[in-house]
């Protein structure tokens, strides 16, 4: 499990940027009060998906417009085609943490 932030970094309705100094960053949403967590790289380019435009339960990405499901990872529209890998996650004590298994699925 990772230590991803402060539950009170990341707004309502807004994305943070997890930085590791072991593994590729992971995007955070706030999804309403409800957060969820994904690769933060794109998979269509090297966009920052924390970067982009959180709308609903989809984030916008920065580069082309590419949309992913931030619940699932789902690719949701072109040129987004293959999904980001998402993660479960756990708030305790107003820390966000990651669950990260990589041998789990891309959905
Ligand atoms: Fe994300 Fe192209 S890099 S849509």
């Amino acid at each position: 499990m990772l230590k991803a932030c402060r539950a009170d970094e990341v707004e309502i309705d807004d994305t943070y940027q997890a930085v590791f100094d072991d593994r590729p960053p992971i995007a955070i949403y706030n999804v309403g009060g409800t957060f969820y967590a994904t690769d933060d790289t794109c998979t269509h380019g090297d966009a920052s998906l924390a970067d982009g435009l959180l709308e609903g339960c989809a984030i916008e990405c920065p580069f082309h417009a590419g949309t992913f499901d931030v619940r699932t990872g789902k690719a949701l529209t072109r040129p987004c085609v293959e999904p980001v890998r998402a993660y479960p996650v756990k708030v305790e004590d107003g820390v966000i943490y990651v669950l990260v298994d990589e041998s789990l699925p891309v959905e």
